[in-house]
């Protein structure tokens, strides 16, 4: 396989980050992959695998080999009267495996309609939105190890999803490829409409008894509508998770603001909207020149064009610390720094 050096990263993460690598490969097999990994300058230096590069901030060049992941297919491995059981790439783009899922009408993924990224990532973090996240409707996912070069099967206890969490994300980081996911859908779709406005968006579509295809376009509406698209302003999404605090914090901040946003977490925690806290904060489109603060959707960074990914980085560090310093709420990062 060819093995790019000195590569450009520019287009490769939608932060639009200009950071180099010293190789860059891609696979788009098991064997191809296992292959590269044992050619020497690869097994003796760093690798980062990476998908859409969609939840990555490079603050400096990486030194080591890039492994773009294009690992394809999509396919039904396992079906009853209820249930489909769906296996697909890593290397598929994840929006394209959403909409295949909605024109079989298999249902399960809807709500996950339009996030960036390729479906390998999508366990890393258990990827979520509109009151869905990808364990409601996950089977298992197999992965190369990569010091032994065996494939193992993970179920979903093993992944130990999370908000934003997983196995992959913490003790399992660098140790697997992911290669292949498996979803477990429904024949007969249960819709999720309860979060936020997608009750409203149906309405003003003038649709009243939705099926998946409808809510995938509402969601699909909604985000147009609030996130930034990356191919035209760069950005990695939430750039910080929604913080879980004790009730007794939330109370003392909303007896200042009864207007706080917080939704129940478990007993005596609830989960704030750090939307809410960094615009409240004062937040909200500051601006650093080449990069800042959304202006429409304040827990999104942006690179307006230029910004090296130090700059990014330091600004996410005065919202911390401006936060912190306002609310007593200490945030934490969603995207992988490197
Ligand atoms: P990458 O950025 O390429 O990689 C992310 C991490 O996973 C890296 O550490 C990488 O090494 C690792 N990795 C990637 N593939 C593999 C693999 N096959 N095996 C092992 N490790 C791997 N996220 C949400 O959860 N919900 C949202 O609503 C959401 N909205 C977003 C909106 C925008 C505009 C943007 C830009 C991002 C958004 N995100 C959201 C974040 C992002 O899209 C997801 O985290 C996505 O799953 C990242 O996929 P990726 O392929 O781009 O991962
Ligand atoms: N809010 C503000 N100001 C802002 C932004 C948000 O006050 O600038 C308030 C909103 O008014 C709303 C609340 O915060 O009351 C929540 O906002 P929104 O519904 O937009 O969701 P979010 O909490 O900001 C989360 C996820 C998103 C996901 C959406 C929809 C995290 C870290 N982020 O955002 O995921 O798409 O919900 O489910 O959980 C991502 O992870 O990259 C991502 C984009």
């Amino acid at each position: 396989m060819a093995m790019q050096q000195h590569a450009d990263l520019t287009s490769l993460n939608t932060f639009g980050i200009a950071a180099k690598a010293d190789r860059l490969a891609r696979f788009d097999s098991v064997d191809g992959l296992r292959e590269l990994l044992s050619t020497p300058a690869v097994s003796q230096a760093p690798v980062l695998i990476l998908g859409g590069g969609s939840n990555i901030l490079f603050t400096h060049d990486f030194q080591g080999t890039v492994l773009l992941n294009e690992l394809p297919g999509i396919a039904v491995v396992q079906e009853d009267a209820d249930h489909v059981w769906v296996k697909a790439g890593a290397g598929v783009v994840w929006h394209a495996f959403v909409l295949e899922c909605v024109a079989q009408g298999w249902g399960g993924v809807e709500n996950l309609s339009l996030i960036p990224g390729k479906v390998g990532a999508a366990p890393m973090q258990n990827i979520g939105a509109y009151g869905v996240e990808i364990k409601d409707n996950f089977s298992s996912l197999e992965a190369l190890d990569r010091s032994s070069g065996k494939v193992i099967t993970f179920n979903k206890e093993a992944c130990r999803f999370g908000y934003r969490e997983s196995y992959f994300k913490r003790e399992g980081k660098d140790r697997y490829v992911i290669l292949s996911v498996t979803f477990r859908l429904n024949k007969k779709p249960v819709l999720n409409t309860s979060y936020g406005n997608i009750h409203q968006e149906l309405d003003r579509m003038g649709i009243s008894d939705p099926t998946i295809r409808d809510v995938s376009d509402a969601v699909i509406a909604i985000r147009r509508s609030k996130l930034p698209d990356p191919t035209l302003l760069g950005n990695a999404g939430s750039f910080f998770k929604n913080p879980v605090v004790p009730e007794a914090l939330a109370y003392r901040i909303r007896a200042e603001h009864p207007d706080l946003v917080a939704y129940p977490a478990g007993p005596g925690m609830v989960k704030l909207a750090a939307g809410w806290l960094i615009e409240r904060a004062g937040l909200k489109g500051y601006s650093r020149g080449t990069h800042g603060v959304h202006d429409k959707q304040a827990l999104v960074l942006v690179n307006r064009g230029g910004a090296t990914g130090s700059e990014v980085f330091e600004l996410s560090a005065h919202v911390l610390k401006t936060v912190q310093e306002r609310f007593g709420v200490e945030l934490e990062r969603e995207v992988n720094i490197l």
